[in-house]
């Protein structure tokens, strides 16, 4: 087990920035989510905790030592790339063995041990197969078993499952989550899906063209985004981002769209604070914190409904609002009774008041 440690991380590539002034401390034995667009940076800072890059500029520390200049070998990471790259002339048996077997593990061993992680990822019937005689999925699968297999200090997990399908993902998923509460080995995970990260992680951090935006845990990040990107990024609908200006009186505030007018007096005194009367925002509302509503309701919002999606368990309804549109999420499973011209209600207690230029100013 060990802590990592970026400090003022930098890497350039040419005129490209991939990783730009990271700063992180990952926490001894925690599941660290590593989460953004593609492009925003991910695997390389995987790559400088591994020492398959060097950077331009900061420090690197596992434990209590600054690696910064060590080769990989010399870290002990276990890490399993984007393009899972298993040994093609090796079985799946070898190429899953082989940590253990560098290390001089004995053969009986190293069966028992390969065995019982390839069940966990149901791959035990494949064993005998070299990769390319494995689908994606499979291979996937193998590299994950390779990685998990011996007991490093740190785990490296670059989109570990992005192959997988619904229900293997689900299932590997919750054997990595167990396994990882196990071992209490210390994991940074990349993936570009928020609700893998969601799932997983104990803490997230959710990166944007090189940079760190936010760092916190699930609920956290979901519950009061620091920036309309985040806010955007998490959760499946994501929240609802609503232009719209403040006006602010004496003792009263509304936030005014083209077709709405929200009374927000009981938050007078908090947006004020900060904020100046006639300026232009963006009010953030979670679907799950719409309803619906009947007309005249002074929190209410006036809709067109624009399709429904029946999801089971619960359903979405998209709306259209001025020119944008709105999710709302009931949890009921059933449809809504109203269609076509609605209202929806939103909660004061429960919105979120973004900057213009996407800052969070309220929530
Ligand atoms: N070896 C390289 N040479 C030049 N540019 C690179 C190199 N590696 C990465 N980049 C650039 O650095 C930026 C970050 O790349 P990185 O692979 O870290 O993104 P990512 O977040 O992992 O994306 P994805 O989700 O698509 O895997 C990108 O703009 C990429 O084009
Ligand atoms: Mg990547």
């Amino acid at each position: 087990m060990a802590r990592i440690m970026l400090e003022n991380v930098t890497r350039r590539f040419g005129l490209v920035i991939a990783v730009d002034n990271v700063s992180l401390p990952i926490i001894d034995g925690e599941f660290f989510a590593l989460l953004g667009p593609s492009g925003c940076g991910k695997t390389t800072t995987l790559r400088l905790i591994a020492g398959l890059e060097v950077p331009t500029a900061g420090r690197v520390h596992i434990g209590d030592r600054d690696v910064t200049g060590l080769p990989p070998r010399e870290r002990d990471v276990a890490m399993v790339f984007q393009d899972y790259a298993l040994y093609p002339h090796m079985t799946i048996l070898d190429n899953v063995g082989y940590p253990l077997k560098v290390r001089g593990v004995g053969r009986r061993e190293i069966r028992e041990r390969v065995g019982e992680v390839a069940g966990f990822l149901q791959i035990a019937e494949l064993l005998e197969r070299r990769p390319a005689q494995l689908s994606g999925g499979q291979q996937q699968r193998a590299a994950v078993a390779r990685a998990v297999v011996h007991k490093p200090q740190v785990f490296l997990f670059d989109e570990p499952l992005s192959n997988l399908d619904a229900k293997l993902r689900l299932e590997a998923r919750g054997f990595l989550k167990h396994l990882q509460h196990e071992l209490g080995i210390t994991t940074v995970y990349v993936t570009h899906d928020q609700a893998e990260a969601l799932a997983l992680a104990d803490r997230i951090a959710i990166m944007n063209q090189g940079r760190i935006i936010q760092v916190g845990t699930p609920l956290e990040v979901y519950r009061r985004p620091q920036t309309t990107f985040v806010a955007g990024f998490i959760g499946n609908p994501p929240m609802n981002l609503v232009p719209c200006r403040l006006e602010v009186g004496v003792d009263t505030a509304h936030l005014v769209g083209t077709t709405f007018r929200l009374d927000l007096t009981s938050l007078r005194d908090r947006l004020a604070l900060t904020l100046r009367d006639g300026e232009e925002v963006i009010l953030g509302v979670r679907p799950e914190h719409l309803t619906f509503c009947g007309q005249g309701d002074s929190f209410a919002i006036p809709a067109e409904t624009y399709a429904i999606q029946p999801l089971g368990a619960e359903c979405v309804v998209i709306l259209l609002v001025d020119s944008t549109t709105l999710s709302v999420r009931l949890f009921t499973g059933e449809p809504p009774q109203q269609t076509g011209r609605v209202w929806v209600g939103v909660n004061p207690e429960r919105i979120l008041v973004y900057r213009k230029s996407g800052e969070l100013v309220l929530g």
